[in-house]
């Protein structure tokens, strides 16, 4: 008896130390649940014996619980239709329980989980909570039999946007199509619903059109690719590829079942050369054209007063529209250059027939860009869809019933919601992904420039404060987009998308009115496990910040009252005058705060040593990225002054302009002079205007500075 006792007491014992040694979930992911309540009951144990039952419709969704369980815990579970048990982890459809689609509850009690959606998109939202709650870490991925304790309580959850997601631009480099279903997971993993698909553009048409067949056995390919940021030297390497419809239709499929709509750009009536280059008497000017070679907007656009090209855009519209289910249809509508318009007789003829006037908001071509995307408004909405355009879409008159896609900042989005149009936030300034992540670009894949780290995604907030509570209601979501002038392959586009999606999602999900970056990191951190055992490539600044090092000796101007005679560009002001002599230098990216920009004017800075000091050197860096229109200075002059008000020139140098053959970088500059005394130092920094072989010729250069030294 007292053995038996024993041997009782013992096997508690051990079940007890069993059960805390059990790795726990954790419901802190990203995005954050709602609500989410926990109580002191025994755990739930996932088990390899654990049964996922469903309802009727939740098939799929089983099968998906099945599979993220096994990636992650290494046993397939068993799935059976539900009849009524009282155990396992059962999937249910509830729309009487919620007021909104997509949410959904789980229940956990020491013997069932219950997910219940308020449609199956909920439950599979539910599914991806319970994913990415589960323990990873390397000692128990895929070993099988292990077991997980849940903790008890329930979760209710719901998201904020209807709209969320994400763009992929697979033109500028072709993207196959088991990388865009890789990119897919990605989006179900965020809780993403649409996928913006960008299939034409100048540089490559992306899917099949039957009745053009051109458009991919020419339009998908080109002979070269300019190197670097659009200088004057190319490969010689073919590029392309497309998407069969059949190919397509896979893909949709793959997606709905995921819960993504999938929304196809055909971006008119610009970003059309590659069209051209098939059928080039749809242009003003008959052409020839080639499948663009070069990144940039090009001039050579459709001809819109020629039918023969609306009824093109009409049938390849039509087509899209066979193939995609998506309510959306996006027809771009950005950065569409006029000069072929206002020269082509066929386009001038079309305004005059319309009876278009420009006014001082508008150009007449303007407006009769309105009228080519009012017409195909019109196609779209005549097989019951709607149609979604980039921001320019508002310079004229369009119909309200297109949604704006706000990609110039947020203020085409305030205009259009103040118009009566629905809105998608996709700012560049907070959601453009084919930005760097860091300062340090020197240590990054190639980009296409600009400064976006996941602290600057984090922060951004979709509901302008200058919109009333009712406007509000038009911004529908969120999205980021990732163009790839500058992204060859597909471990690039992930590195670009992650983490920042995270940040995203969090704000398509909850838009949280407290944020705290440091907490959110730590939430990434488990998502970067997920992001290892799926092998997906990322960016991992926010997990080892780097120390900011790149600091100059202290030297007579540091930390000197310091003015400008003209204040930098706005968007790069940032602290100010102090940015110049902060003893802080900066990396390649211009607009990290590091940098003052100036354009069209020199920079001049005036620095008050605060006494009489000698002096007979200056030093400072600037930039130079030419595709983003910054060029190296032309000229630098030093005069000192006693007084602050006469100022004499000790020194002045010219700097040849740096040409396409010559590296981008920072760059010192240093002016040598005979020892001089004074008080005050000025510097004056002018910048070229772009070279005739620059696609900007005859506007002027940026100049960027970040430092000044002198001694
Ligand atoms: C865009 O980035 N051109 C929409
Ligand atoms: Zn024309």
């Amino acid at each position: 008896m007292k053995k038996l006792s024993y041997l009782i007491v013992a096997a508690l014992l051990l079940s007890a130390c069993a059960k805390e040694q059990l790795p726990q979930a954790n419901y802190d992911i990203i995005p954050q649940p709602k609500e989410v309540t926990l109580n002191e009951e025994n755990p739930f144990e996932l088990s390899p014996k654990t049964v996922i039952r469903y309802e009727d419709g939740l098939q799929r969704e089983a099968q998906f619980l099945s599979e993220y369980v096994n990636d992650i815990m290494g046993f397939a579970m068993e799935i059976q239709e539900y009849q009524g048990q009282t155990d396992g982890i059962v999937l249910k459809l509830s729309p009487d329980d919620f007021d909104q689609a997509e949410a959904y509850e789980i229940n956990i009690t020491p013997k069932q989980v219950t997910v219940k959606g308020a449609d199956a998109s909920g439950v599979f939202y539910g599914i991806q909570t319970l994913r990415k709650s589960l323990p990873l870490s390397p000692s128990l991925r895929g070993v099988g039999g292990s077991k997980t304790a849940l903790s008890c309580g329930t979760i209710r959850d719901w998201p904020n946007f209807a709209y969320r997601a994400m763009h992929l631009d697979p033109c500028r480099h072709f993207i196959p199509l088991d990388s865009v279903k890789v990119y897919v997971d990605m989006l179900a993993m965020h809780n993403m619903n649409q996928f913006h698909f960008h299939l034409s553009d100048d540089q490559g048409w992306r899917m099949e059109i039957k009745k053009y067949p051109e458009l991919t056995e020419i339009g998908a390919y080109r002979n070269g690719t300019v190197i670097g940021h659009n200088g004057n030297l190319y490969d010689t390497i073919r590029h392309g590829g497309f998407y069969t419809q059949d190919e397509l239709r896979d893909l949709i499929n793959y997606a709905a079942e995921r819960h993504i709509n999938i929304i196809p750009e055909i971006d008119l009536p610009g970003h059309m050369q590659a069209a051209l280059a098939c059928y080039p008497q749809l242009g003003c000017t008959g052409g020839p054209y080639e499948v663009w070679r070069r990144w940039g907007v090009s001039e050579e656009v459709l001809c819109a007063g020629n039918e023969e090209t609306m009824r093109f855009v009409e049938d390849v519209l039509n087509e899209v529209m066979d193939v995609f289910p998506s309510p959306y249809i996006h027809i771009g509508g950005d950065e569409c250059p006029k000069v072929r318009w206002e020269q082509c007789p066929k386009c001038q003829a079309k305004i005059k027939e319309l009876g278009i006037k420009g006014d001082e908001r508008f150009s007449k071509e303007d407006y009769l860009q309105s009228y080519v995307m009012n017409r195909m408004a019109k196609v779209v909405e005549a097989r019951g869809r709607r149609v979604i355009g980039w921001d320019e879409i508002l310079e004229g008159n369009v119909s309200e019933t297109a949604i704006i896609m706000s990609w110039r900042g947020t203020e085409g989005g305030i205009e259009a919601a103040r118009k009566g149009h629905d809105v998608i936030m996709a700012p560049s300034s907070h959601l453009y992904f084919d930005y760097y992540q860091s300062e340090d670009i020197a240590s990054e894949p190639s980009c296409i420039g600009g400064y976006l780290p996941v602290e600057r995604v984090y922060e951004f907030q979709p509901l302008p404060e200058e919109l009333t509570p009712e406007q509000q209601k038009h911004i529908i979501g969120v999205q980021a987009n990732i163009w790839t002038e500058y992204i060859a392959h597909f471990w690039h586009v992930q590195y670009m998308a992650l983490p920042r999606m995270e940040a995203l999602t969090e704000i398509q999900w909850n838009n949280p009115k407290e944020r705290d970056f440091e907490v959110f990191v730590e939430r990434c951190r488990h998502m970067r496990q997920l992001y290892e055992l799926y092998h997906y490539t990322y960016a991992d600044h926010i997990f080892n910040p780097q120390v900011w090092a790149d600091t100059v000796a202290p030297n007579l101007a540091t930390r000197k009252p310091i003015t400008l005679r003209q204040q930098p560009a706005e968007q790069y002001t940032y602290e100010g005058a102090l940015v110049l002599n902060d003893g802080n230098l900066g990396r390649g990216a211009y607009n990290s705060g590091r940098w003052l920009g100036f354009c069209g004017y020199p920079l001049d800075a005036v620095i008050d040593l605060e006494q009489p000091a000698e002096m007979q050197h200056v030093r400072f860096h600037a930039l130079t990225n030419k595709g983003a229109w910054i060029y190296n200075p032309s000229h630098v002059k030093v005069l000192v002054s006693d007084d602050g008000e006469t100022f004499r020139e000790v020194a002045q140098k010219e700097i040849p302009i740096s040409t396409w053959a010559d590296n981008d970088g920072i760059f010192a500059y240093e002016l040598d002079f005979e020892p001089v005394t004074a008080k005050y130092v000025e510097v004056v920094v002018s910048g070229y205007d772009l070279p005739e072989d620059h696609s900007g010729f005859g506007n002027p250069a940026w100049i960027f500075v970040d430092e000044i030294e002198v001694w």
